[in-house]
């Protein structure tokens, strides 16, 4: 179909493209196994444009794929169908403040960084965060409920978002909760659009609640014995203290940070095969003691090979380094990404289970392991050899991926705990959700985009195989 002719019966007021740059950019994220194949680029901003879109690409039967920061690891914003990409960048204003309720309203284009920045001016703080702060936006955060490094303390964005302005895939414009604390009247159809991956509706105002600024804390850079100490470590600090992150990240991750970024330095001479970064809140004299106790029980027990504790800011940046950039670091061998949650009691036989697996599967493949092991969650990153070809590795990966997830079953745990399912996870949904489940979800996504003009083909398909 030639678009032309059809993009210019959309309103002056949004911009679009078709160069071959921006097809290119704008329909990838940063999962790397799929060619982005995009047919425009349109660029609302406003909800009056939002909905014009919708209407345009209902008559004329076109798909879209809603786009934020594009940093998402699991395909859910990829157009390689030639889809029209709707990038939220022009909607990218800081709409309101309200003092009296701590809540602020944003357009979905607004960085992730910007809102906690502009929450610190206020005296406040917007918890949820994570290494791709600086690029990631709020729409794209909202559109995969996202969680981060704070979720340990904080919970997920689904935690944070009063209200919602949505254009739903059948061109309707919804307020859904309008910020009220308390709100008995039926469905809290908020909740539903929260992590639905763009496959509802157009996001295009979000009022997000913000909370007193953190206390101090203090960061404990740790060298365990083996991933079975992980969760002995946790077992102490948690007891004791108040922990607001608590990271895993192994030697083979460190490994590949300090060489992609020579201006870090091993933090402390004892190679441990599994490290942790443990920030504790510490209000007073007492909390410090607490933690430090902590962490000298941990060494006696033998569960801590060695350790630091920050002491300053740009120490702590540092020590935060080791675990953030791994991604980065990571990105050259265009890793195949895992990233899977079993409930905290389950991690330490879930841990050693799967280490089995990929043990005999794996044997030739270097795998990354790192993540939120506070919260139960694990990215696995297996790396491609430069000489494997990507559509080799993907199957390959794919094939471990069904041993992989029936253990997650067997556990009772999930195949994406952050990362979203998009295109890379849907053909193992059904290891997480029943078919009941996704069949409850394909009604869902009917009623609210009945033309199915809203990134079809992600999470699931509209007809079972
Ligand atoms: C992280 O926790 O660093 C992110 O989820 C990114 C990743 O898994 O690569
Ligand atoms: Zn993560």
């Amino acid at each position: 179909m030639d678009l032309a002719p059809l993009l210019k019966e959309l309103p002056p007021t949004i911009q679009t493209a078709i160069d071959k740059a921006s097809l290119k950019e704008y329909g990838r994220d940063w999962t790397r196994y799929y060619e982005p194949n995009p047919s425009a680029i349109v660029f609302p901003k406003s909800t009056d444009d939002a909905q014009k879109i919708i209407q345009w690409a209902r008559r004329h039967k076109i798909a879209l794929v809603p786009s934020g920061g594009r940093t998402g690891l699991s395909g859910a914003a990829v157009a390689k169908n030639l889809e029209v990409v709707v990038s939220f960048e022009k909607m990218n204003r800081i709409l309101s403040f309200d003092e009296v309720n701590q809540c602020v309203t944003v357009e979905p284009g607004v960085i992730t960084e910007e809102l906690q920045n502009f929450a610190k001016e206020k005296g406040l703080y917007f918890p949820v965060d994570f290494a791709s702060r600086g690029s990631s936006q709020i729409g794209g955060n909202v559109a995969t409920n996202a969680g981060g490094i704070k979720v340990i303390k904080y919970g997920l964005i689904r935690n944070w978002v009063t209200s919602l302005k949505v254009v739903t895939g059948s061109g309707d414009v919804l307020e859904l909760n309008k910020s009220l604390v308390k709100n008995a009247t039926g469905y809290d159809l908020r909740q539903l659009f929260i992590g639905s991956e763009g496959t509802l509706g157009l996001v295009t105002e979000v009022t997000l609640k913000l909370t007193q600024a953190p206390k101090p804390a203090n960061l404990f850079l740790l060298g365990v014995a083996n991933l079975d100490a992980v969760m002995k470590v946790f077992a102490t600090f948690r007891k004791a203290c108040d922990v607001t992150a608590f990271e895993l990240f192994t030697e083979k991750a460190l490994g590949h940070v300090l060489s992609a970024f020579s201006e870090l330095n091993r933090p402390f001479e004892t190679v441990a095969p599994v490290y942790l970064l443990v920030e504790v809140e510490t209000v007073n004299d007492e909390s410090v003691q607490t933690a430090l106790s902590a962490f000298e029980s941990g060494m006696n027990d033998g569960l801590i090979l060695d350790g630091v504790v920050s002491q300053n800011e740009t120490q702590s940046k540092n020590f935060w380094r080791f675990r953030e950039d791994i991604t980065e670091a990571l990105s050259k061998y265009t890793p195949y990404k895992n990233d899977i949650s079993v409930t905290i009691a389950n991690v330490p036989e879930f841990m050693s289970e799967i280490d089995r697996v990929f043990q005999i599967e794996y044997p030739d493949l270097e795998i990354i392991w790192f993540g939120h092991i506070g919260d139960g969650n694990l990215h696995i990153s297996i790396l491609k050899p430069f000489d494997l070809e990507m559509p080799e590795f993907v199957k390959r990966c794919q094939k471990v991926d069904a041993l992989l997830y029936s253990t997650i079953q067997k556990f009772g745990g999930s195949i994406s705990a952050e990362h979203g399912v998009g295109l890379s996870k849907k053909p193992f949904l059904h290891f997480t959700r029943s078919s009941a489940e996704v069949q409850f979800m394909r009604q869902i996504k009917k009623i609210f985009d009945p033309d199915s003009i809203l990134n079809p083909g992600k999470i699931f398909d509209l007809t079972p195989l």
